[in-house]
């Protein structure tokens, strides 16, 4: 378990290399979880990748990351912005969390500058497209190295 991260997306991120490219870029979802899987190979630990455009499908995933899994990358797509369901979610399962995002939120509309997720991630990382996918892997694998 320690060595085992669930990097999870929600809503329309399946539709990522056709949904608007100029702000989510031509990066695939598919082309994202082959970056993780590689990153995770080079740091000898296992990743599972998965995606929902269902909200409660999402909670549900979180709940089962209970004891399967060490950290939780998370971007929440717009459930980001609205989901009260999603953050009790998080301070329920005793899993820390890294919010994230492809683009800069707060560079964005002033809907997007809220976050539920935030208050109770571990750390919120955005703006750098697909790559920071992998950067988020890093960021909890330290956390948990630091606080286990
Ligand atoms: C997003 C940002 C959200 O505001 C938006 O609703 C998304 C994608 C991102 O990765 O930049 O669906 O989470």
């Amino acid at each position: 378990m320690p060595h085992s991260l669930l990097v999870l997306n929600g809503p329309n991120l399946n539709l990522l290399g056709t949904r608007q490219p100029e702000v989510y870029g031509p990066t695939t979802l598919k082309d994202i979880e082959t970056l993780c899987q590689e990153k995770a190979a080079s740091l000898g630990i296992d990743v599972t990748f998965l995606q929902s455009n269902h909200e409660g499908e999402l909670v549900d995933l979180l709940h089962n990351a209970r004891g399967v899994h060490a950290g939780i990358i998370l971007n929440a797509g717009a459930y980001t912005h609205t989901s009260v369901a999603l953050m009790d979610a998080i301070s329920s399962i005793m899993v820390p969390v890294v919010e994230l995002h492809l683009s800069n939120i707060h560079a964005r509309e002033e809907f997007r500058q809220k976050s539920f997720i935030a208050p109770v991630a571990v750390g919120q990382i955005c703006g750098f497209g697909a790559a920071g996918y992998p950067l988020a892997m890093d960021a909890i694998l330290s956390y948990i190295g630091e606080a286990t």
